[in-house]
């Protein structure tokens, strides 16, 4: 049977989340467990390597409930930010890559916990399929903005005026999408974002945005699977 190319996306998710875990896991490790179909395949892979008796004592830190949900079904053994503010390493996905490893990321709405962790992680390795790969952030991907209920038109039409065009993101009942903290998601269409420090900066000083998904300089590693195999880049010191 012939594949397209669209039917190998899960296949280069699963390869990118595999080869990340067995690159940069190691004994006795805190790690973030990342949010999303491809973080999904790191969990498993950990799973995987506890039931050959690899790994029993690394303790994950999951970015949201569905993660931790997964996990414990899987058997991982968790971890808070409590416990360990401090994290060896983290393994998640991402929207969006530009080529100096910032990112767009907040697609399954996971943004502030992802970022929170990312921000506890010694090293952050981002795996992705090579359709991801992008040369200017917004060019493929609204930027999700997570806001407070309280005052989210504000928000909206704040975010109007910076230039994006606006939707509030639905969950599959039509009702507005709630983060786990409960925030709604207002995903901006800014098209290419070419001075993305600067954006970040105006929606970081915006009472009632919770977070947002630009993820900039955060990046210590990127995984990118695709028809050619496996690519690891790190980010230049
Ligand atoms: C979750 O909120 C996101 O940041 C994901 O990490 C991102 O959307 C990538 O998801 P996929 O791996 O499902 O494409």
């Amino acid at each position: 049977m012939s594949h397209s190319a669209a039917d190998d996306t899960p296949r280069f998710k699963r390869e990118a989340a595999t080869w990340a875990v067995d690159a940069f896991f190691r004994a006795g490790m805190r790690v973030g467990l990342g949010t999303g179909s491809t973080a999904v395949f790191a969990v498993h892979r950990l799973a995987e390597l506890r039931a050959q008796g690899q790994l029993l004592d690394v303790l994950g830190v999951p970015t949201s409930r569905e993660t931790e949900a997964l996990a414990r079904t899987l058997g991982v053994p968790l971890t808070t930010l409590e416990e360990h503010p401090e994290l060896d390493v983290t393994v998640d996905g991402a929207d969006e890559v530009a080529p100096d490893l910032s990112l767009i990321k907040g697609g399954g709405g996971a943004l502030l916990r992802e970022k929170i962790v990312a921000q506890a992680s010694r090293r952050v390795v981002i795996v992705v399929d090579a359709a991801k790969l992008s040369p200017t952030l917004g060019t493929r991907w609204p930027l999700p903005v997570e806001v407070l209920p309280f005052g989210w038109r504000s928000q909206a039409l704040f975010l109007e005026s910076l230039g994006a065009s606006v939707t509030v993101r639905r969950d599959a009942r039509g009702e507005p999408f709630l983060t786990d903290q409960g925030n709604r998601v207002l995903d901006c269409r800014f098209g290419p974002i070419e001075r993305p420090e600067d954006l970040a900066a105006r929606l970081g000083s915006r009472a009632g945005v919770v977070g947002h998904g630009l993820f900039l300089g955060l990046t210590t590693d990127l995984v990118v699977a695709g028809a050619h195999g496996v690519e690891h880049r790190a980010r230049p010191d």
